[in-house]
């Protein structure tokens, strides 16, 4: 993601990833996503009012300027929920979704949230790989929690946010984040 080769073998790039909050002009780029990566995407009229409700946070991800990501959390007293995360397909398994992640959980724990909810498909090997890498733990299984498909839903808790072990395992993992890609993201408010 930097302009460096890195040091780790990964492929060389020229391009920047930047985090940055995301607000409604941002609208049409995140409804193509939601839309090319989800069975039952959110309408824009519920991607709208989500953004802009008061005590979410929304990131997207832009690659040399192109929108390739986001992420959206609810926070409320000391807990935070993330809704959604997606990353356009061309750009997976490039390290934008650990990016995503690591600034929402910076964020909810500026907000001062000691453990962070999701949900996702027990049929999603990605996502499973990318929230248990980060420290998530299973929590539970919610029983036909998508109604169009009936599939289960994984409830994964990260607890111990504010805690020195969450925060040295963040830490490391922004740390191989640079290393593979030989530099750092940027995040911006
Ligand atoms: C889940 C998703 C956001 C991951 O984003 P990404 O940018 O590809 O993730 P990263 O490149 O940062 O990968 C982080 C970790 O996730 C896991 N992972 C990512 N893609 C994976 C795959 N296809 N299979 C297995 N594990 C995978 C790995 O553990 C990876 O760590 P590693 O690089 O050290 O092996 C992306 O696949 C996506 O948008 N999927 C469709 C929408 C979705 O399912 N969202 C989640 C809903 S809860």
């Amino acid at each position: 993601m930097t302009n460096s080769t890195p040091a780790g073998g990964s492929k060389p790039t020229t391009a920047t990833l930047l985090i940055r909050s995301a607000g409604l002009s941002d609208l049409p780029e995140i409804c193509a996503i939601e839309q090319a990566s989800f069975p039952t995407p959110w309408s824009p009229r519920a991607l709208r009012e989500d953004i802009a409700r008061e005590g979410t946070v929304y990131l997207v991800a832009e690659l040399n300027g192109a929108t390739v990501g986001y992420g959206g959390m609810w926070v409320y007293a000391d807990e935070a929920h993330v809704g959604t995360l997606a990353v356009c397909a061309e750009s997976r398994k490039d390290g934008v979704g650990t990016a995503l992640m690591l600034s929402l959980l910076r964020r909810a724990a500026a907000y001062g949230a000691k453990m962070v909810v999701l949900e996702y498909r027990v049929s999603n090997t990605a996502a499973a790989g990318l929230y248990k890498k980060l420290g998530f733990g299973v929590n539970r299984i919610r029983k036909g929690y998508y109604q169009e498909s009936g599939e289960d839903a994984v409830e994964a808790i990260l607890f111990g946010l504010l805690g020195p072990e969450v925060r040295e395992r963040l830490d490391a993992i922004k740390t191989d984040w640079e290393r593979r890609h030989g530099g750092s993201f940027t995040e911006t408010e």
